[in-house]
């Protein structure tokens, strides 16, 4: 379910753990889902470097690290922080509607920054 501005309901608030990533799929999109210091972050799970699910990686310091060869990618740009990676992986803005653990979270995938 969308609306038009292509924001969809992916899960609830409370199924998202601390620092935990989540991999969820939106249409054809695999997103990494991280709840971190009090936001919720969607970027894209395929590491820019190889294929390699970002999900599966450690979270700090509001970045996400590609368990492979070690790169880390920052939550809210994308950028990576040091090599082997040198590309971005694209990040997508997040919603929470609602309060508590039954708040929506929803993401577009359509506005990737
Ligand atoms: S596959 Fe992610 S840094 Fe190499």
């Amino acid at each position: 379910m969308s609306d038009d501005t292509g924001y969809v309901r992916v899960l609830s608030l409370g199924e998202l753990e601390e620092d935990t990533p989540k991999r969820v799929e939106v249409g054809e999109t695999p997103i990494s889902l991280v709840r971190t210091e009090g936001e919720v972050y969607a970027i894209h799970d395929i590491c820019s470097h190889a294929h390699v699910s970002l999900s599966e990686g450690e979270v700090e310091d509001c970045q996400i690290e590609c368990w492979l060869h070690g790169s880390s990618f920052d939550l809210r740009t994308g950028k990576p922080s040091g090599l082997p990676a040198t590309q971005p992986v694209p990040v997508y803005p997040v919603k929470i509607e609602g309060d508590g653990p039954d708040a929506a979270v929803l993401v577009s995938v359509t506005q990737e920054s």
